[in-house]
């Protein structure tokens, strides 16, 4: 189903996994530290209680930790909560962490817990084999979150949720309407309002289809595939470079790092003053747009190769200029 954004994808997930749970008093989900706004966002909208809604902790490498979700479930279950839905990252929006998916997957079985997997910005690798082999898993979620508008290069807007079984939204949102009655109420084709949040709506999949046919799935699947490798390369630089330091490894499209240059001996602070300078030059001198993300509260330099038209000397030449304003603002 299409909708606005991963935002409202995630929203019609979870309230199908709330009816699925059979509409619990005390329900809980949970997601890791490194989860979207949207899906904490998303469980209030559907009446969670702050104290229900739980961030798991994330290891070294940003992914969820299994024994602390195991951990925190069991707690749940013993002060009364029913655990509803738990959410999975394909791709955090600061790291491009990829949860263990199969292991998540292999608990909510086990558990009896709905997987909602937000794949909004890294699903899209699965058209890679790369992509693919790194999200083994995902296909076992109840449902997927997912963006067009993010890795398959659409204009905003265009969201997508994927459920494993159409019936569990249709569950909790199929209603009819008596002024709908002369409609032919989804006789030859699914209804759509029958399975989320949205009736009248624009034709979104239009803009899908039609790119689709005029460059032809490869031409997406080379893009996605060309994001990948540049992040690698950034990667790669970054650890060679002595001015800069790799936070995190290339995780999809996404590096993080900071001007840190070896041996300078300085503090978090001031390199975050840094750091933060080096961002606003960026911006201003118009070179490309890198934005950054706090890693466990350490303040970090974000490069999210998403555009299709981006080369390795667009990538080179940013970092050349991350090197060159960083080193500046260290002698100033
Ligand atoms: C991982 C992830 N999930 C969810 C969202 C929210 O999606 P949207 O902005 O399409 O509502 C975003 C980014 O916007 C994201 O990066």
């Amino acid at each position: 189903m299409l909708t606005s954004g991963g935002s409202a994808a995630s929203v019609d997930a979870f309230v199908a996994a709330r009816e699925a749970a059979g509409n619990p008093e005390r329900p809980s989900v949970y997601m890791s530290d490194q989860s979207h706004s949207a899906q904490a966002r998303a469980a209030v909208i559907v009446g969670i209680r702050r104290e229900g809604i739980r961030m798991v902790a994330t290891d070294g490498e940003y992914c969820l930790d299994m024994k602390a979700l195991a951990r925190a479930v069991a707690e749940d279950r013993a002060a009364g909560f029913q655990p509803m839905a738990i959410c999975a990252n394909a791709g955090a929006s600061s790291t491009g962490a990829i949860d263990p998916l199969q292991e998540m997957a292999d608990f909510c079985e086990a558990e009896d817990i709905w997987l909602h997997v937000d794949a909004a910005y890294g699903g899209f690798a699965a058209l890679t084999r790369d992509g693919a082999r790194l999200l083994a898993g995902i296909e076992r979620a109840d449902s997927i979150g997912l963006d067009p508008h993010k890795w398959l290069f659409q204009p905003y807007e265009v969201g997508c949720l994927l459920v494993k079984d159409a019936s569990k939204l249709e569950d909790v949102f199929a209603f009819g309407t008596t002024v709908l009655q002369d409609t032919i109420w989804g006789a030859n084709h699914p209804n759509i309002n029958d399975r989320g949040l949205q009736l009248s709506r624009s034709f979104r999949a239009l803009k899908i289809w039609m790119s689709i046919q005029t460059f032809g799935m490869s031409a997406f699947r080379r893009a996605v595939s060309k994001g990948m490798e540049l992040s690698k390369r950034a990667e790669a630089y970054v650890q060679e470079s002595r001015t800069l330091e790799l936070l995190t490894p290339a995780s999809l499209g996404i590096v993080c790092m900071r001007v840190n240059p070896a041996g300078a001996g300085l503090k978090d602070e001031t390199l975050e003053e840094i750091n933060r300078e080096v961002l606003a030059r960026l911006f201003w001198d118009d070179l490309a747009f890198v934005s950054s993300t706090s890693l466990h509260g350490t303040f970090s330099l974000r490069l999210c190769i998403i555009n299709h038209s981006t080369s390795w000397n667009d990538v080179r030449e940013t970092l050349e200029a991350v090197e060159r304003f960083g080193e500046e603002a260290v002698a100033a």
